[in-house]
């Protein structure tokens, strides 16, 4: 796997996520992604960054465009350092949600995306990070 492009961007706070979304769409369009999957990849970042937000009082993302030689995608890393999440199978189960949100959540975010890994360390931080292919 080869890295095409890749940059980094601070969000700490709510308008933040605005440039990102944009920059993050830009790629899409780019690599030739269709519009149901520039969505679907646009909504699961929108949910991460938040998460970082409210959990996390903000956090880093590298965005990057990635490729296997046959397929090209985006690659999203998400890191903060917040308090982390204790029970990682509990906050990915569905109807989950400490803070009572209607929102998409961690298991909705999974399902849109082609790749989804989260690593988290109680005290030190989170970092989540997901894939979605051109054709994936
Ligand atoms: N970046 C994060 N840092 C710490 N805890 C997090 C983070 N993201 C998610 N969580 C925890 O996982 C739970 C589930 O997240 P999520 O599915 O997005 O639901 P919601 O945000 O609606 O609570 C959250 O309630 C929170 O406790
Ligand atoms: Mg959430």
């Amino acid at each position: 796997m080869v890295v095409l492009n890749k940059e980094l961007m601070t969000i700490v706070r709510e308008v933040d996520v605005i440039p990102f979304r944009n920059r993050l769409k830009e790629h899409a369009v780019k690599i030739g992604m269709g519009l149901v999957n520039q969505t679907k990849i646009i909504t699961a970042a929108s949910e991460l960054a938040r998460n970082m937000l409210k959990y996390a009082k903000g956090g880093k993302v590298t965005l990057e465009v990635i490729s296997t030689g046959r397929e090209n995608g985006i690659r999203l890393t998400f890191k903060d350092q917040g308090p982390g999440i204790a029970n990682i199978p509990m906050a990915m189960k569905d109807g989950y949600s400490t803070a009572k949100s209607l929102g998409l959540g961690l298991p909705g975010t999974k399902r849109l995306v082609s790749e989804f890994n989260i690593e988290s360390e109680v005290g030190k931080g989170t970092t989540v990070t997901v894939i979605k292919w051109k054709n994936g």
